[in-house]
């Protein structure tokens, strides 16, 4: 197994799953859960219910109850002084919390299909400050924020307890890449790799993406490419174009046996510096022992300072975290030194470096340009081109 214990020392399993006696008390929750008050879950809620259940969220078990929850806002740690940067609620409306009571389980039912996905036991429901809240976690009230945004859109009530795990979502596609924690953890131990570096991208990856993954990994073991796949933005690239994008760049440009890339099915949250610390956590629970933090990691607009999310780990005792993170400047392209480079080995000033804004990048690729390749490989490019002209004829359909 790693070497690394996973966050709070267990890693949770609240999976009811198939299979003889496990199968019988699955039986017997779903029947029991009939009968229960109904919670309906958005998405992003599933998604969560789905991390805590396989373990990617561990220590937590369930929904935070409201001593976790204030502690989380207030000060980035659990009610028992774990580190856990962001808060993960279940928000009911007035309506369906008048039909709750702490010491009853109700059933977490998915708003769009109907389907039951599992269940709580209650031990807490109370009201939470959103704009406090936002203002903690996020760093800004401005609900032009997209997670602040979502979070304003919530209702104010939330219900803690632990959960079960009756039902998980099945993915459509790219199947082979789900893992959860308990394997990724087998599988590193069984390739042998005692250090492992976690990368988490919501972009393809582009040469900078791919520079700062490399020198990593002249210092470790084997990289864990684990693109996070669930809710993102509507402007961020779909995550199936992100997915053929990823298998054209390892198969031309990584070593087969050094790197694994498996998917992170949660949600995004932009919420930057306190995001870096949960990404990190949960790369932990996966089984990494580093953890790549660049610039302006899960950031925003320009909500955050480039190096915000690097400055946050510095809140805590060096160790106290566990997972070591492994900090990286800003990189481009410098045509002077001829290769990719930071601030910190490059001499040049920005006149020979090649940077290209996100809205740049897009609007080439949108005309079915390849950007230079000093920019993204031109492999990359090319799925990127398709896709996006795909998912352009897919909209005006
Ligand atoms: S994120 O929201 O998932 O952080 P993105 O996929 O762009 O966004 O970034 C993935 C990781 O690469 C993050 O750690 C981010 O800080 C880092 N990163 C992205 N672009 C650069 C760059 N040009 N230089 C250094 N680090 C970068």
């Amino acid at each position: 197994m790693p070497t690394i214990e996973p966050h709070g020392g267990v890693l949770v399993n609240r999976l009811v799953l198939e299979g003889d006696k496990e199968h019988k008390r699955k039986e017997h929750k779903r029947n029991e859960a009939a009968a229960l008050p109904h919670i309906q879950i958005d998405g992003r809620t599933l998604s969560d219910l789905e991390m805590i259940g396989v373990g990617a969220f561990s220590p937590l078990e369930g929904f935070m109850n409201e001593d976790d929850y204030k502690s989380v806002v207030a000060r980035m740690r659990l009610a028992n002084d774990i580190i856990w940067s962001l808060p993960i609620t279940l928000a009911v409306t007035d309506e369906v919390a008048k039909e709750l009571s702490i010491g009853e389980t109700a059933a977490l039912v998915g708003e769009e299909d109907g389907k039951l996905y599992g269940t709580i036991d209650i031990e807490s429901i109370y009201q939470a400050d959103l704009l406090h809240e936002a203002e903690q976690v996020y760093r800004t009230m401005d609900t032009a924020h997209p997670g602040v945004e979502k979070l304003l859109k919530r209702p104010s009530t939330y219900v803690g307890g632990k959960v079960s795990v009756l039902e998980r979502k099945q993915p459509d596609q790219f199947t082979q890449y789900y893992f959860d924690p308990a394997e990724t953890r087998r599988l590193f131990a069984d390739k042998g790799w005692r250090t492992i570096v976690g990368f988490q991208t919501r972009n393809p990856v582009h040469r900078a993406h791919e520079y700062i993954q490399k020198s990593a990994m002249e210092i470790v073991d084997a990289l864990f490419l684990n693109p996070l796949v669930g809710e993102t933005k509507s402007d961020d690239v779909p995550a199936d174009v992100r997915m053929r994008s990823y298998e054209a760049l390892l198969a031309n440009y990584y070593p087969e046996n050094r790197v694994f890339l498996g998917v992170f099915p949660a949600a995004m949250r932009y919420a930057g510096p306190r995001e870096a610390i949960f990404h990190a956590i949960v790369r932990k629970n996966y089984g990494c022992t580093h953890f790549i933090v660049g610039r302006d990691h899960a950031g925003v607009g320009d909500y955050y300072g480039t190096y915000d999310a690097q400055h946050i780990f510095s809140s805590f005792e060096p160790g106290e975290l566990g997972i070591q993170p492994l900090f990286f400047e800003h990189s481009f392209y410098c045509r002077t030194c001829g290769g990719m480079a930071s601030n910190k080995t490059c001499p040049h000033s920005a006149t020979h470096h090649l940077t290209l804004s996100g809205t740049k990048v897009r609007a080439l690729l949108r005309e079915g340009t390849c950007p230079p390749p000093e920019f993204s490989r031109p492999e990359v490019a090319r799925i990127l081109i398709e896709g996006m002209a795909h998912s352009t004829t897919a909209r005006t359909n």
